[in-house]
């Protein structure tokens, strides 16, 4: 699992500790108020602003996932202020979708288990349909009408509350926590065409798919997404120091800039925002990630990670579905195949796969609100080293469907 998701350029890198050490004895803090600044946070927003998707042309920096949705959340509530169109504020998301857990992000998560009992979500807050084709699609329905239904879904949602009301729609590229659920194809296309037509502002999640894991260097890119706003964090750094970022369109910039002649800077930062060791230790990941040719590697050995799950389990009768893309996967267990049955979650029968996986030698991870396993690698996890893993996770598999026999549970 890369950690959570997140050491994409494996574990053990001398690059990055000498790094961390060389900057901490230049200058281990500075921060980034009233002008302030430093160069290696400018430095990497000059480098995300070229790789990012065309159009973005500010970086704000966070330390966490969770504090950079929040901060999406004020950027677009002050950009419609300053529009003078202040109704514009319900923020819409997706059931399984997994943005963090402060309070604005914790309600945008869309797993209720992160909602019961802290009052989540707030009350501007909605959730539309998942791309999930296991349990939201119809028997046999084309990607093309699956992914209609789901445009159709969002767009009825937008109306219901009034277009007026809807500020913008937070999605991740794949969906990760959730499930590790791809989209159908043509999804982004025909949901960018709903939020256009209500003039609704899209923030790209790319926490998990920024940086390569998906096979570019930002999900957005794959899909053919046009974010006004991305999230990123974890593979920024390959998780060896927190960072995250809100990677702002010139386009909303220019808002914000014509808000901040009319009432002031936007009043916002954290002590942290633009650590100088943080920025240096993503500069040097992404020169890794780009002189390894770290994301053509998670395209092949995704490849081949795949192969090897699809025929240990596509016929398999425990598994409903195989399902990923480059370096991220899942196996999602069922009760029944077609149609498809969920377990009791009682029985916890992912958790015990999991559990068993670990006995076993092989980190994988039960995601909540479903019964599925998944798989994020590092970039660098080897063909022998993806073999172990598929193997282990077929005998597990194997052995907790024997056990569930015998209980008379499946
Ligand atoms: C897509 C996505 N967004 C946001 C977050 C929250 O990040 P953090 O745990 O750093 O707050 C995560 C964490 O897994 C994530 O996967």
């Amino acid at each position: 699992m890369a950690g959570l998701w997140c050491v994409n350029v494996g574990y053990g890198r001398r690059e990055l500790a000498e790094t961390l050490k060389i900057h901490a004895e230049r200058l281990g803090y500075y921060h980034s108020f009233s002008s302030m600044g430093t160069d290696t946070p400018a430095l990497l927003a000059e480098r995300l602003i070229a790789l990012a998707p065309a159009g973005m042309s500010k970086v704000f920096y966070g330390c966490t996932g969770s504090d950079a949705n929040d901060t999406q959340v004020k950027i677009v509530w002050y950009y419609w202020n300053v529009l003078g169109r202040p109704e514009k504020k319900k923020i819409v998301a997706r059931r399984r979708g997994y943005h963090g857990v402060t309070v604005m992000s914790g309600g945008l998560t869309g797993l209720p288990g992160l909602h019961a009992s802290f009052d989540l979500p707030l009350p501007m807050i909605r959730h539309t349909t998942a791309p999930h084709r296991l349990w939201e699609a119809e028997p046999g329905q084309s990607d093309e009408d699956f992914a209609q239904k789901l445009a159709d879904d969002l767009e009825a949602l937008i109306l219901h509350e009034g277009p007026a009301t809807v500020a913008a729609f937070i999605a991740e590229p794949i969906q990760g926590a959730g499930g590790v659920l791809v989209p159908p194809v043509g999804y982004f296309e025909k949901i960018q065409a709903v939020l256009r037509r209500y003039d609704v502002l899209l923030i790209a999640d790319e926490v998990i798919t920024g940086f390569g894991r998906i096979g570019e260097w930002f999900g957005s890119d794959v899909f053919g997404i046009e974010p006004d706003l991305i999230t990123v964090a974890k593979g920024i750094t390959s998780g060896y120091v927190p960072l995250s970022a809100c990677i702002v369109s010139e386009q909303v910039w220019r808002v914000l800039v014509e808000g901040g002649a009319e009432s002031g800077p936007f009043g916002h930062g954290y002590t942290y925002s633009s650590h100088p060791l943080a920025a240096a230790v993503a500069l040097r990941n992404l020169d890794l990630i780009e002189d390894e040719g770290l994301i053509a590697q998670a395209v092949s050995r995704g490849a081949f990670m795949h192969e090897r799950l699809r025929d240990a389990f596509a016929e398999h009768p425990l598994v409903g579905e195989v399902r990923g893309q480059a370096l991220i996967g899942a196996l999602e267990f069922v009760a029944e195949r077609s149609p498809a049955k969920a377990f009791d979650p009682a029985l916890k029968v992912a958790p015990r796969i999991t559990r068993r996986c670990l006995e076993l030698g092989t980190i994988t991870r039960a995601l909540p609100a479903s019964d599925a396993i998944s798989f994020a690698p590092p970039f660098v996890i080897s063909e022998d080293e993806l073999d172990e893993v598929v193997g282990t996770v077929r005998r597990a598999v194997d052995e907790v469907a024997a056990e569930l026999r015998s209980e008379g549970a499946w």
